[in-house]
């Protein structure tokens, strides 16, 4: 292992995983500290069960999809592809989903199958609504008043991650097995990385915005749960 694969395979992982945790630990406490004196709301105040409602928000934007229909339509399609990126990272990962859909009753060709399905739509679906999201933000004035560099940052980097991943998903046959190992042995703190020079790069931007979720507007989705609708009825 050279030191480039060490410092992003080796020390990265665990650097990104410290600050991730140091850095949600303090947002929890400026959340929980920050004095609610009126009944502010970032959404229009739900009707009925408060629960109910903010579930509904975080899994469907009904409140920008009264806005805008059309940045509701490629936001809503670019999270949800992220849960089904994530599902197939769990794959990646652990093999666990492969246990789970074994037990069901599927065989290993329609596990490969359904993967490579998934794994191609999401790549490609991802990529595509990203860079929607990035040139919405460039083309209109109206909008591109109210970015700052942190919006920026964060597409940049997610762009970064989804043609690396891609790369791995569509380039020469990566093998993920690979990841497994890597993953299983930084947790017993003697870290076997990947040679692969694409998904040195595809990890690197990936522990990069692990780190950097406490600190941006990535992190946009706890302030629902925080919100004082949700909680103060
Ligand atoms: C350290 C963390 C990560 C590792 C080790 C990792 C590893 C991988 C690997 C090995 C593949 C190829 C999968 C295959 O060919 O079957 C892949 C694909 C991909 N990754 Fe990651 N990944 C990480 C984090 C992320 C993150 C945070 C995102 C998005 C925000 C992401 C987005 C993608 C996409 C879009 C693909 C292609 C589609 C797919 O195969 O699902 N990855 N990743």
């Amino acid at each position: 292992m050279n030191t480039y694969e060490f410092i992003v395979g080796g020390i990265l992982p665990y650097l990104a995983v410290l600050t991730f945790v140091v850095g949600m630990a303090y947002r929890f406490k400026v959340w929980f500290k920050t004095p609610q004196p009126a009944r502010m709301t970032l959404f229009p105040a739900p009707q009925g069960s408060t629960a109910k409602a903010v579930l509904a928000e975080a899994l469907f934007f009904p409140s920008l999809f009264k806005g805008d229909k059309l940045l509701w339509c490629a936001s809503w399609v670019f999270h949800a592809t992220l849960v089904l990126v994530f599902v197939g990272h769990v794959r990646v990962f652990t093999g666990l989903a492969d246990s789970i859909m074994l037990a069901v009753g599927m065989t290993k060709a329609t596990i490969d199958k359904v993967s490579v399905t998934s794994g191609v739509a999401a790549g490609v679906i991802l990529l595509a609504s990203a860079i929607l999201l990035l040139a919405r933000r460039l083309a209109f004035a109206r909008v591109r008043e109210i970015s700052g560099v942190g919006d920026f940052v964060a597409l940049l980097l997610l762009l970064g991650i989804l043609v690396t991943g891609d790369l791995l998903r569509f380039g020469p046959h990566f093998d993920l097995a690979q990841t497994r190992e890597w993953a299983w042995s930084l947790l017993s703190f003697s870290p076997v990385v990947p040679h692969n020079p694409t998904f040195l790069v595809h990890a690197f931007l990936a522990l990069l915005l692990v780190a950097y979720i406490p600190f941006s507007k990535v992190l946009h989705f706890g302030g629902i749960f925080f919100s004082q609708s949700a909680l103060r009825r």
